[in-house]
């Protein structure tokens, strides 16, 4: 008897989007009372992308996803569904992922955004490849973009000098085969946990203060969880594929501390080379830190066809959770 065939989101194509202007760690220096060398001791950041008031999180998106259509070959009208993970929308609504739909010209598909801060391309990546494989949409751009730069307190130097702007985006295809083995997201694992809203959040919104806010984050705490809970959700990733770590290619991970990324590849046994490392460059651009550094594995040749790559985020509320796909 023929095996039924199993339909997956396979991805098709990646895309990025930085800000014009970078910011090294000796120009923070300037403005708060940090240095270069605290900065990468503790955290592993060099230098990070700060947006002109011209660079919006639509407009870092809508480049970052128009890279992606072009690497996947295909035209802004073949996408039917666009999910955009981000903390920082143009405005309070509509959903920034309508005004990206409506800057590409793919009119009349489903548009819609998700709030899991650094979690969010997670989340965003699980509800785009639920709504593929059930049929509800062929092809999703899933996008995280971001302008933490508008909600940070340029003069708290435990929070300013951790973060980026920036957007990357991927485009998913629903297909359908019988081979176990062909491409696709083969596991997804999401959790939230809202009793530690108070360690990373925004000190304001429309329905309480009425203002933007600014975000707020008690670091060592965050810390502590983020390796903790990051290390169960890889766990819980492989444990629903029969995978082990030995069998993953490449880990791209949310980009918030180098010591979070090294301490969380130990736990799993993982090593430092597996690893994906773009906060360098980019800091902590929050949900478009994964799509940013996918991108960037793809595009220099690390990720290729038929590899296993394992994606993971943690962030505020606190959200976490990893994917794993067959490239
Ligand atoms: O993306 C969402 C998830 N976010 C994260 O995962 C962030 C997780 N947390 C972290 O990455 C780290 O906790 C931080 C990088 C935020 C802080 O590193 P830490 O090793 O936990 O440092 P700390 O907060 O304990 O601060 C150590 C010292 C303090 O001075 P005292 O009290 O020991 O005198 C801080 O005041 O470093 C001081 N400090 C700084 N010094 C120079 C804090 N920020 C700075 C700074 N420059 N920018």
């Amino acid at each position: 008897m023929s095996q039924a065939p199993i339909r997956r989101s396979v991805l098709v194509g990646t895309g990025a989007a930085l800000p014009r202007r970078a910011v090294p760690n000796d120009e923070m220096a300037k403005m708060v009372d940090t240095s270069d060398e605290w900065i990468v001791a503790r955290t592993g950041i060099r230098n990070r992308y700060i947006a002109g008031p011209d660079e919006t999180t639509s407009s870092l998106a809508t480049a970052a996803a128009r890279q992606a259509i072009e690497a996947a070959k295909l035209n802004p009208t073949d996408i039917d569904l666009i999910v955009l993970a981000t903390a920082t929308p143009d405005q309070t609504f509509p959903a920034t992922a309508t005004i990206v739909q409506h800057e590409l010209g793919c009119h009349g598909g489903i548009a819609f955004d998700v709030a899991a801060v650094c979690s969010g391309f997670l989340y965003a990546l699980g509800v785009a490849d639920s709504m593929l494989r059930s049929g509800m949409a062929r092809r999703a751009l899933v996008i995280g973009s971001e302008t933490f730069s508008r909600i940070l307190d340029w003069e708290d130097r435990t929070t300013c000098v951790l973060f980026g702007d920036g957007a990357g985006a991927i485009v998913l295809e629903a297909r359908e085969s019988t081979d176990p083995d062909a491409p696709g997201i083969l596991a997804s694992k999401l959790h939230a946990d809202g009793a530690h809203n108070q360690l990373l959040y925004v000190d304001g919104g429309p329905s309480t203060t009425g203002t933007v806010g600014k975000l707020r984050m008690t670091g060592k705490e965050v810390f502590r969880h983020a390796v903790t809970n990051l290390a169960d959700v890889l766990r819980e990733v492989l444990d629903q594929t029969g995978l082990t770590s030995a069998d993953i290619d490449w880990v791209v991970p949310h980009q918030a501390n180098q010591r979070i990324l090294d301490a969380t590849a130990r736990k799993l046994n993982l090593p430092a080379e597996k690893v994906v490392v773009t906060i360098d460059r980019h800091a902590n651009t929050s949900a478009a830190s994964v799509p940013l550094a996918l991108d960037t594995a793809v595009r220099d040749g690390r990720i290729k066809p038929g590899q296993l790559v394992m994606l993971e985020a943690m962030g505020g509320g606190f959200t976490w959770g990893a994917s794993l796909i067959r490239i």
